[in-house]
């Protein structure tokens, strides 16, 4: 590994209705590491459009995502935010790795079986291909480190077998060309924290997702202190007091998922979190977590609507991240080609 830069990759769907979970599991992280390696993050739109958008609404989130890295404290001057669409490399990456990757592996992925549904003749190729473009996406910059929530755990270890395939069918030319031993790094994955899953308010056992038909399920970086309020006072819960361990969290999923959340917006582990709050009861304990996400999330909310009303600063931060991206990808994509074997002039 030594052998390759540290980077780091990530992305963001522009799918709407940004919610705790994509923040306490990736984009704080993302802050966080901006202080330690150089990083590229991504508002993913070629990956949205794996399922049917609307056009005005598509191009309102991929600014929405944008405003949302740029209030959560993401610098794009010192680090790199684009979308996707912006940089051909992705795409063309995609389709080399289309042909690398194997069906039978495809066809483990969960979060495909998940979003097709029963109407899995109906979905789209690109909603199949996903995780390739995934793969793609973070091996054109040949990145060493992706911070994500656990969902994506599978979907890294994918872009890991294709990584290796990879290194190992053209090894021979990779070592003729002198790229030495493998061209791309084994990028590992940054899955950790007490928030790497948070669950919905409403039910403890589902994911918070973007598309539960319930808002009260998920906290939006859009909320507003009495909306942040109502959908926590109103979250799931037993009738027990909080404990004094993490063990006797275990099967109680809403409270675990609540102490978590609490316990990652407050940078504290949950031990620390029951250690102080052990034996209080619910009422108590939401009043707590309520003034604490509106301490937090209510600034984010705030900065994100007006960043907003400046599309086109928003669009000039694509715009140089993009060429920046790009100046990256280029050269790793040309002597892909030249690995390939295609001629190019
Ligand atoms: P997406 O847009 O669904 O989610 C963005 C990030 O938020 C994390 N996340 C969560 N973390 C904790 N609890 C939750 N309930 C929760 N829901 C979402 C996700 O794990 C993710 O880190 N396929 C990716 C985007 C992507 C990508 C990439 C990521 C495309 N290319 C390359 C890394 C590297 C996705 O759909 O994320």
């Amino acid at each position: 590994m030594a052998r390759f830069k540290e980077r780091v990759f990530s992305g963001v769907q522009p799918t709407g209705n940004l919610h705790l979970g994509n923040y306490l599991g990736a984009i704080k992280r993302f802050v966080e590491l901006q202080e330690k390696y150089e990083c590229i993050y991504c508002v993913v739109d070629l990956h949205a459009i794996t399922v049917a958008q609307d056009p005005v609404e598509l191009t309102h989130n991929i600014r929405e995502v944008t405003a949302a890295f740029i209030a959560c404290g993401i610098d794009p001057k010192k680090q790199i935010i684009f979308n996707q669409s912006q940089v051909q490399e992705h795409a063309e990456l995609a389709w080399i790795f289309n042909c690398i990757a194997r069906i039978g592996w495809l066809n483990r992925m969960t979060q495909f079986k998940e979003k097709a549904g029963k109407d899995r003749e109906n979905a789209s190729i690109g909603l199949y291909a996903y995780p390739v473009l995934m793969a793609a996406d973070i091996l054109a910059y040949r990145a060493t480190h992706v911070p994500v929530g656990e969902d994506q755990k599978q979907h890294l270890e994918l872009a890991r077998d294709i990584a290796q395939k990879f290194n190992s069918d053209f090894s021979e030319r990779i070592k003729a060309l002198g790229h030495g031993e493998t061209f791309f790094p084994m990028t590992e994955p940054l899955i950790s924290g007490p928030a790497t899953r948070v669950m919905s308010l409403r039910d403890g056992t589902k994911k918070m997702s973007k598309s539960d038909a319930s808002d009260y399920s998920r906290i939006n970086l859009t909320d507003v202190a009495d909306e942040i309020a109502q959908k926590i006072r109103k979250a799931r819960t037993d009738s027990e007091p909080l404990p004094s361990d993490e063990k006797a969290l275990e099967v109680r999923a809403e409270a675990d998922n609540l102490v978590g959340i609490y316990a990652a917006l407050a940078n504290k582990t949950k031990t620390a979190v029951l250690a102080q709050f052990a034996g209080a009861q619910f009422s108590k304990f939401k009043e707590e977590l309520t003034a604490l996400s509106v301490e937090k999330l209510g600034p984010i909310g705030s900065e994100m609507k007006r960043l907003m009303q400046d599309t086109k600063y928003i669009d000039s931060v694509l715009a140089n991240g993009s060429a920046r991206a790009r100046a990256i990808a280029a050269p790793i994509l040309k002597s892909v080609r030249e690995i390939v074997g295609f001629v190019q002039s």
